[in-house]
């Protein structure tokens, strides 16, 4: 019975969950989708290069952690408390910095990050500024920690 009962219980979920996906696709692109459920570079990093942290005025917070080698972006990554666009947002912000040198990464605007995502509704646009500028930020912390490593040696 208890058996029963748990697999009830999973079918509820399983479709409570393909409803918000299939909702979620009326609204976002695929892209955001994919993102959201499938975020590439989620996660920290031990000792990066250039790090930053940004809560974004929905109270939501973005980090972004930067791997940094002969000026060029060798890895990336993320970690954010906040909505599926931010999860989707802070993966692809993070994917087009990879391999990228600092000065072009610097050029990774919300309406860049915005574009590769194939867009988002108005009212989700912050979530892609939150990774801009998160990302630009952690490029700015590295840029300071490269002519003073002192403050690298600050951070906890
Ligand atoms: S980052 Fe806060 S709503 Fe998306």
């Amino acid at each position: 019975m208890a058996g029963q009962d748990k697999s009830d219980l999973d079918k509820m979920v399983e479709e409570m969950q393909t409803s918000i996906i299939n909702d979620a696709r009326e609204t976002f692109s695929e892209e955001v989708v994919n993102r959201w459920l499938n975020p590439r570079n989620i996660g920290r990093m031990e000792n990066p290069d250039g790090v930053c942290s940004i809560r974004g005025p929905c109270g939501d917070t973005m980090e972004i952690f930067l791997r940094v080698r002969d000026g060029r972006i060798v890895n990336a990554t993320f970690m954010t408390d906040g909505c599926g666009t931010s999860i989707a947002a802070g993966s692809m912000a993070t994917d087009l910095a990879i391999g990228k040198t600092v000065e072009k990464v610097l050029k990774v605007s919300k309406e860049v990050i915005l574009d590769e995502l194939g867009g988002l509704p108005e009212e989700s646009e912050h979530c892609a500024l939150l990774a801009s500028n998160t990302l630009r930020e952690a490029i700015k912390d590295y840029l300071t920690c490269e002519k003073d490593p002192w403050k690298r040696s600050y951070r906890t």
